[in-house]
């Protein structure tokens, strides 16, 4: 059991949504605006909070988050870490939005936080000790494919926009609904939770999914990462309950 990361993870996640709650609907320094980004300089800052409570617990780790990298990049340890997963909503006052932090070990997640600071929620999975929301387990849903509300996410560009585009097209009409948060890891913790029941992003990267892969696989449910077809260096993910059958959605 990760006792002692798992501690120091949770205190990170809080510690950085107390930072995003205070400046929640406050004026933001934008780093970078893009047609469909925005780079927050509270980013920065949500991730310098988040590497200096994780490293000065544990200095031997490394480090990877989306702003950068450091600690020792060695280590069998590396913790991977999306200081704020929902920057635009953030941006635009939308209060739907988190911070994730997982942990690998010799390439295996075995930890995954992720906090929603509006909520006040907090999930957590240990690998092999199932998942909770705020101290309690969680499961994902037993709904079926008609049943399901399903959600799809679009990254940063156009084939990746194209590519989600498609896969709505395909999903849309088989399910109850669809819905695109703008978190994909807040979506995750949902099914995770038993709220939503699959989500599908072509184009995505690991701080987006790590601490929300092993939650889902911890309440139960099936994640499917692959290289992403629209850009290298990237993954593609389909996550779902285990009674929803997938595989009839295609893979390139
Ligand atoms: C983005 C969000 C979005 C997903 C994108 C991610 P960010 O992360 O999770 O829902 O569709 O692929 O890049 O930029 O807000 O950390
Ligand atoms: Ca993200
Ligand atoms: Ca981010």
């Amino acid at each position: 059991m990760a006792e002692p990361f798992i501690k120091t993870a949770i205190h990170a996640a809080r510690s950085a949504g107390a930072l995003l709650r205070e400046n929640f609907g406050q004026e933001l320094e934008v780093n970078e605006m893009q047609d469909h980004d925005i780079k927050l300089e509270l980013d920065v800052r949500s991730q310098d909070l988040i590497a200096k409570i994780l490293l000065e617990e544990h200095p031997d780790h490394a480090f990877f988050g989306e702003e950068g990298i450091e600690g020792d990049q060695d280590s069998p340890y590396q913790w991977i870490v999306d200081p704020i997963d929902g920057t635009v909503n953030y941006f635009y006052s939308i209060p739907h939005f988190c911070v994730s932090i997982g942990l690998r070990h010799q390439g295996e997640i075995i930890l995954g936080v992720i906090y929603d600071p509006l909520l006040d929620e907090l999930y957590q999975a240990e690998k092999g000790h199932g998942a909770q929301m705020n101290g309690r387990p969680i499961q994902v849903s037993q709904r079926g494919l008609k049943d399901a509300v399903i959600t799809i996410g679009f990254s940063k560009d156009k084939a990746s926009i194209d590519a989600g585009l498609e896969r709505y097209k395909q999903i849309a009409y088989s399910v109850r609904k669809t819905r695109v948060f703008g978190s994909a890891a807040l979506a995750l913790a949902y099914i995770a939770a038993g709220r939503l029941d699959a989500y599908i992003e072509e184009q995505i990267s690991l701080w987006d999914i790590a601490a929300g892969w092993l939650l889902i696989e911890e309440a139960g449910g099936i994640v499917e990462v692959r290289d992403s077809p629209v850009e290298i260096g990237k993954q593609a993910i389909i996550a779902a309950n285990r009674t929803i059958d997938l595989s009839g959605v295609p893979r390139d």
